[in-house]
Parts: C-alpha cells; sequence; structure tokens
C-alpha cells in the first residue's frame, strides 16, 4: 500500500563551485499515479555516485539535471502497482527514480533484478560499481599476469573492487586513494600490494616506489595531476581505461591538462580508452557469473556504506566527494 505524501529531494540551484546542502531542498508532492505502461515503484536503496555531480555541470552520456527538479538518481525499487506487462507487485527492479520516496516510471525503462540478500548488493558489487570495474579493467585494459595495474579513487565502490579483479588476474594492484587509514585498509583488508596516499607528500614519488616496474595499466577514476603523473610513468605499450575524472567534478573549471598529453602517448605508444558501462551490458551474464563466483569464494570483498534516510541524500553525496566513504556508498530510503 503506498502512502499519500511523496517525500522528493529537489536540486533548487545548480551549484557554480563545490556543492553543499543550500543547493538542495525537501519537498513533499502527491504519490504519482502510474498511467497505462507504467509502473508505481517504492524506492527502497538510492545509489550515491560521483557522476551525480557531473551530471549538474551538463549534458553527458545523459541529460544535465536542471534546476527545480527532483535530484536524479539510480535506484534499487520495489513495485508497488503494474501496469507494464512483465512487472508485478513485489518484483524488485533498479531505475532511475531520482532522489524521492515514489516514481511512476514506464515498464520498459525498468531491470528487473533478483531478489538476493543482503539487497545492497544489487547497488555494490552486482550492481554499476562492480560491472564497471569489471568491463572497464578487463575488456578496456586487458591486464595480463604479472603487469602492474594502478588504480585511482582506488577505496571507492569502483576502485576497491578494481584492485582485486587485478590481483584475481595475476597482476601487481597499485592504489590511489586519500589518507593513510584508506591505503592501510587497501593493502591489508584488500590485498593490494602497495597503496599510495595522494594527499601527502609527493606522488610522483610515492607512485614510482610502489610500482617500481613502471605501469602498465592505470584505471582512471579522476583525471587531473593523478592521470598526469600516471602517463609519465606508464611503460611503452600500456592501457590507461578513461572511466571518470572525479577531481573536476566538484567546482570550478579544472586548469589545463594534463601535461604529456599528447606526446607521451606518442613515444610510449599508449592507448587511453574511454567507456560507459552499459556499453558492455550485453555481456552481463558472464560478468556477473564470475563476480558471483569471485564473491562466494572469499576472493572478492565487498564494502557497503549504507547511510539512512532520504533526508540524508544531499549530505551523502557532498560527503562522498570529499573521499568520506569507502566501499559503494548508498542510502536506504525504507
Ligand atoms: N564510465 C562509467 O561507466 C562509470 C560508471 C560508474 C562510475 N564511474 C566513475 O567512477 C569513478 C568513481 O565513482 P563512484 O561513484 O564509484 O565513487 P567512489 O569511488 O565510491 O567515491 C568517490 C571517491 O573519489 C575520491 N576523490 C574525490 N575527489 C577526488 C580528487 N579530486 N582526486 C582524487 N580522488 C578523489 C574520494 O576518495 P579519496 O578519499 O581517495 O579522495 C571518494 O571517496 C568516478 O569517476 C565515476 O564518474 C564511471
Amino acid at each position: 500500500m503506498a502512502a499519500s505524501t511523496n517525500r522528493q529531494i529537489l536540486l533548487v540551484e545548480t551549484p557554480k563551485g563545490k556543492l553543499g546542502p543550500e543547493h538542495f531542498r525537501l519537498a513533499e508532492a502527491p504519490v504519482p499515479t502510474p498511467g497505462d505502461g507504467e509502473v508505481l515503484l517504492r524506492v527502497r536503496l538510492i545509489s550515491l555516485d560521483a557522476a551525480n555531480r557531473a551530471w549538474m555541470q551538463g549534458a553527458t552520456y545523459r541529460e544535465a539535471v536542471t534546476a527545480g527538479t527532483v535530484m536524479a538518481g539510480g535506484a534499487i525499487a520495489e513495485v508497488v502497482e503494474s501496469k507494464a506487462p512483465g512487472f508485478s507487485a513485489g518484483d524488485l527492479v533498479f531505475a532511475e527514480t531520482g532522489w524521492q520516496d515514489y516514481a511512476a516510471l514506464l515498464g520498459k525503462r525498468l531491470v528487473k533484478v533478483p531478489k538476493i540478500e543482503p539487497m545492497t548488493r544489487l547497488l555494490s558489487v552486482y550492481g554499476i560499481a562492480g560491472l564497471t570495474a569489471y568491463f572497464g579493467l578487463l575488456n578496456i585494459a586487458n591486464p595480463k599476469a604479472g603487469e602492474t595495474v594502478v588504480v585511482s579513487a582506488a577505496a571507492g565502490s569502483v576502485g576497491s573492487i578494481v584492485g582485486q579483479i587485478a590481483k584475481i588476474k595475476g597482476c601487481r594492484a597499485v592504489g590511489i586513494a586519500g589518507g593513510q587509514a584508506k591505503c592501510d585498509w587497501l593493502v591489508k583488508d584488500l590485498g593490494f600490494d602497495a597503496a599510495v596516499d595522494y594527499k601527502s607528500g609527493s606522488l610522483f614519488k610515492a607512485l614510482k616506489e610502489a610500482a617500481p616496474k613502471g605501469i602498465d595499466v592505470y584505471f582512471d577514476n579522476v583525471g587531473g595531476d593523478i592521470l598526469e603523473a600516471c602517463l609519465f610513468q606508464m611503460n611503452n605499450g600500456g592501457r590507461v581505461a578513461c572511466c571518470g575524472a572525479i577531481s573536476a567534478y566538484d567546482g570550478a573549471a579544472p586548469p589545463a591538462g594534463p601535461r604529456g598529453v599528447p606526446g607521451l602517448i606518442v613515444v610510449k605508444r599508449l592507448t587511453l580508452k574511454g567507456f560507459i558501462v552499459t556499453d558492455f551490458f550485453a555481456e552481463r551474464e558472464k560478468a556477473m557469473a564470475d563476480l558471483v563466483s569471485w564473491v562466494g569464494a572469499g576472493k572478492l570483498k565487498v564494502e557497503e556504506d549504507v547511510i539512512d534516510g532520504l533526508e540524508s541524500t544531499p549530505r551523502a553525496l557532498i560527503g562522498l566527494l570529499a573521499g568520506e566513504n569507502r566501499g559503494k556508498r548508498m542510502v536506504r530510503v525504507t
């Protein structure tokens, strides 16, 4: 049974600089009524993604999020009422519901997901984060046993899985993360070979020590200075999987750069390739089978950071951009 009120988090203003709580407002609206072909969804878990902030900067692989609308975001949601073929009350789906309690969406925009426990896994290792790590590393960068794989935002949802898959594939895994505590966790708990704190001292020098044979694969989640430091240490024939550019998402326009482009790309015969996880959805079954088996065998550890309450969503995103999270951050709505 749906409640009569739908709480919604609105983006009231597009941020010019850093994202803050003042850019959001909690509002109430009636629970929507599904039309023909639509499904009424009750939002259970909202995915917090660095990309939420990038969408405020303009159109990307999706349209921009504009001021005065419900903040966009993906979620695991439960079907309350269905007027679309193939969906019944109680089904779980992944959908772009936005930050609200209820949404009415066309059935064709929903992806049915299995009922697994804990449900949070549907947003972490078996959700976009796990699949992005899997396809970005294996399909884009193609690491070989014995090679050195470096990943930035390594303690985050995608990065923490990238390093572990690199280990599973017999590579040396090096993480770049903010703070000693995150670096210790990557090495001691997740089995990375080394981790570098980009917030302390010289990243370039620390990276050279952590990757003494140079970098064969760099999985780039951040862009900017960290990409530059890695480019200079890439081995000939190295591959860079361009996954995201979080250093440029939250604040004023970044300075030009990185240096070394295109010179280093030419001289070192590098390949830099961007991707969006959905490019590989046709291969999702195989990826999922691998992820399930690695988790089951204890080779892939899952870290989740679950925050309660729809009203907490703005501060959860602001905190993610500031590096508060370890592993996949999400908000439990109900
Ligand atoms: N291509 C795709 O299909 C796809 C799909 C999903 C996600 N992504 C990308 O994957 C990346 C990770 O996103 P996520 O949503 O999973 O977030 P996340 O990695 O769980 O969290 C973001 C982390 O980024 C780090 N960070 C923030 N600002 C930084 C900076 N200026 N320099 C270096 N590190 C910084 C913070 O950790 P520290 O404490 O270490 O700073 C923070 O915890 C993003 O670039 C996102 O756009 C791409």
